[in-house]
């Protein structure tokens, strides 16, 4: 298709209402509730724990790319990554971020803007120890964010493999986890006319605040 015939693209939304009364107390639970439903349906939402984070750096400049949720609880959601790729840089000099889970197949995203903070060594250690023998070296070999050659990429992963043949592979310094820590987690459901129901929780000093906003 042609670009310029992106805009008779158009799709109607199912009413499924997001009403404020059907709304856990806190954005954890009702993020859970949600992911539960997206776990539920593989053949719909294939990867219900791709999200795209977006970084900026200390200029303001965005940057996004999809990374994968490997944990939430009432601290925040986190993923694991390279701590010296672009990303890692942008989060150290600018601890801000922000998360979109996509599900726009089932008409939803989930929206959240926070701040970014290392998770502690042990939680790093405990998921790199859980990886597949395969990512740990890819770990190990990728200088994440850099120019490379694919070559130079291979012979650096088959170097490492032999060099840690039979052996555990140590988790870098450089690899671990990032948890984003929310201030605001919203909640877009797609709804008739476009009067989509947004319901968006923002952390008050010591309660979470529901709110509606305008689509
Ligand atoms: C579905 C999907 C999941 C991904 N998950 C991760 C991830 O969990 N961690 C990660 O570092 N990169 C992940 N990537 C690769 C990132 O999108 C990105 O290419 C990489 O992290 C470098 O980003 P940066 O240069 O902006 O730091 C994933 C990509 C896709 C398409």
């Amino acid at each position: 298709m042609k670009g310029d015939d992106l805009y008779k693209l158009r799709r109607s939304y199912a009413d499924n209402p997001l009403n404020e009364a059907d709304m856990a107390a806190d954005p954890f639970t009702q993020f859970e509730h949600w992911f539960d439903h997206v776990l539920g349906i593989p053949d719909v939402i294939a990867e219900p724990n791709a999200m795209v984070l977006a970084t900026a750096d200390a200029d303001g400049q965005p940057s996004a790319r999809m990374v994968l949720l490997k944990g939430f609880d009432d601290r925040g959601f986190v993923l694991h990554t390279n701590y010296t790729s672009r990303k890692g840089q942008e989060a150290a000099a600018n601890p801000k971020g922000s998360l979109v889970f996509p599900w726009n197949h089932i008409e939803r995203q989930v929206v959240i803007v926070g701040s970014v903070e290392k998770v502690s060594d042990a939680e790093s250690v405990e998921y790199f120890s859980a990886r597949p023998r395969g990512s740990q070296i890819a770990a190990l070999t990728s200088e994440q964010s850099q120019v490379i050659t694919r070559e130079g990429l291979e012979r650096r992963w088959a170097e490492l493999a032999e060099k840690y043949a039979g052996d555990p592979i140590p988790r870098p310094d450089f690899w671990g986890g990032l948890r984003v820590v929310p201030a605001t987690v919203e909640f877009w459901q797609g709804r008739n006319n476009r009067l989509h129901d947004r319901l968006r929780y923002r952390r008050d000093a010591s309660a979470w605040v529901l709110e509606r906003l305008s689509p």
